[in-house]
């Protein structure tokens, strides 16, 4: 039998984790992923619509990806960050 999992809350355990699985924001993620390309990352973003579309999901996966530095610690802002955290990051 599997290990248990430990508990998460609703709200987290579908959340998607990857830009990959974030539905029908395309347009977003090739703007984001064109502008780390091309090192003209915008100084803020303003996320917008009705309920239950993505944003908060959508803050999450950017701060992912704008924070992520690899786990040798040398890498920068991906469109496929590695989640890797640091023990003392924690
Ligand atoms: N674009 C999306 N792709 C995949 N899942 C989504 C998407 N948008 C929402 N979901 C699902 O709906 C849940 C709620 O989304 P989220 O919290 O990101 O919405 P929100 O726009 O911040 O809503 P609110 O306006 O209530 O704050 C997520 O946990 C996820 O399971
Ligand atoms: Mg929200």
């Amino acid at each position: 039998m599997d290990a248990p999992q430990p508990y998460r809350v609703l709200a987290r355990k579908y959340r998607p984790s990857t830009f990959s699985t974030l539905i029908g924001q395309d347009a977003l993620v090739r703007t984001l992923s064109n502008a780390i390309d091309r090192d003209r990352l915008a100084h803020a973003f303003l996320l917008t619509g009705v309920r239950g579309v993505g944003k908060t999901s959508t803050a999450r996966l950017l701060a992912k990806a704008l924070n992520c530095v690899g786990p040798d610690g040398a890498g920068g802002p991906t469109i496929a960050p590695c989640g890797f955290v640091s023990p003392a990051g924690r």
